[in-house]
């Protein structure tokens, strides 16, 4: 097989910091496991804003379209507040996933033994945690037509958005969850709000069929998305998978991710239909966003990059091994005690910077193999 390729956007504030840690990661995949990778790059958000004055350039989003898998790093900064909506760079990453048609988000929220007690919950509210929540990623009120802001004849502004989901669009990623929740502890749990959206209704009808037609054997459960918010703080161990649309799945993953200690720790993969070659569609990213407060102080934690990476080694390279030593070699680096400031309890402690982080996690792929 041809060697795979790789587009890396490492797009704005401590996105290229993040990304530079993940790139001693893939060296290391090919100096030690033989698994090499046609690595590019491209700009996305500010920094592509501020080079061509557009958030994605049409040849970036071919070249995304080309690849077997793209990376991404983090997009948006104080910087373009005042931009246009059109141009904003957070428009750059909605079009890459609407045009790639990255439909399924995955947004795994694992709590490592050694942060158990840093989460802003009780230990034994979090230890152990492993929930995986499936986002829909194109749809819903994030594109749904009419949208904008208009007068509203009356002497004001009406702001407009529309919440719009289609019978194919609810089933495609309903399978999604269900085709992992059968790798996992087999229950989906649903989200929406039925008792009070149109659309929540008809997710909810959707859901249900594709269980009953084509997944009868895992367990399905419905959830009020705001019911959901609720049991994830209070008891989340109860989940398996939970799928959800647009925008509660991104209010949702934020509040997972916040069980696992920090935001800093969580990847995510976006994935689309198969590709000629048998992989789907792909783009990963950290959950996390450019956190400008803190570019370029080497304060920045890579794990939820580098992590973003073991998700393409599994779900676009086939490679759940290797997935593992790296999710492996981030648990032990955790263990020895190893901590960027984001990661740092009330005790406090000497955190180490970002490429000290990269580097002690390096050195654990190292010993994996020795
Ligand atoms: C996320 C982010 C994005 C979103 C922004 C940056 C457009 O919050 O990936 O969760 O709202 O989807
Ligand atoms: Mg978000």
């Amino acid at each position: 097989m041809s060697t795979p390729s790789l587009l890396i956007l490492a797009g704005d504030g401590i996105g290229p910091e993040v990304m530079g840690e993940v790139r001693k990661v893939i060296d290391w995949y090919g100096a030690n496991r033989g698994l090499s990778f046609n690595v590019s790059e491209g700009l996305v958000g500010g920094a592509s804003y501020d080079a061509h004055g557009t958030p994605l350039t049409d040849e970036t989003m071919a070249r995304a379209q080309d690849v077997d898998a793209v990376l991404l790093g983090a997009v948006g900064g104080p910087a373009y507040d005042d931009l246009d909506f059109s141009v904003k760079p957070e428009r750059g990453l909605l079009r890459l996933r609407k045009e790639m048609d990255l439909f399924a988000n995955l947004r795994p929220a694992q709590c490592f033994d050694a942060l158990a007690d840093f989460s802003s919950l009780k230990r034994e509210v979090v230890a152990g945690l492993d929930i995986m929540i499936v986002r829909e990623l194109t749809s819903g009120i994030y594109f749904g037509e009419p949208r904008g802001i208009q007068d509203d004849n009356e002497g004001g502004r009406v702001g407009i958005n529309t919440q719009r989901y289609t019978t194919n669009e609810i089933r495609r990623v309903a399978r999604s969850a269900f085709e992992l929740a059968r790798r996992r502890s087999n229950k989906v749990c649903s989200m929406e709000k039925a008792n009070v959206m149109e659309s929540g209704i008809l997710w909810r009808e959707e859901v249900t069929w594709v269980h009953d037609n084509e997944y009868p054997d895992v367990e399905l459960s419905h959830m009020y998305a705001d019911a959901g918010a609720m049991q994830l703080c209070r008891w989340p161990k109860q989940f398996d998978v939970i799928v959800t649309d647009n925008l509660f799945g991104d209010i949702l993953s934020d509040a997972a991710a916040m069980l696992t200690g920090s935001l800093g720790m969580l990847p995510s993969a976006s994935l689309g239909a198969p590709m000629a070659n048998g992989r789907p569609k792909a783009l990963y990213e950290p959950v996390h966003g450019s956190a400008p407060d803190i570019t370029g102080l080497g304060k920045a934690n890579p794990i939820a990059c580098i992590l973003s990476f073991a998700m393409a080694l599994r779900y676009s390279f086939d490679q759940g091994d290797e997935a593992a030593r790296l999710e492996n070699a981030v648990e032990a680096v955790l263990a020895s005690g190893a901590r960027t400031a984001d990661l740092l309890g009330p005790e406090g402690g000497a955190p180490i910077n970002t490429s000290q982080m990269g580097d002690a996690i390096v050195s654990a792929l190292d010993a994996s193999i020795r």
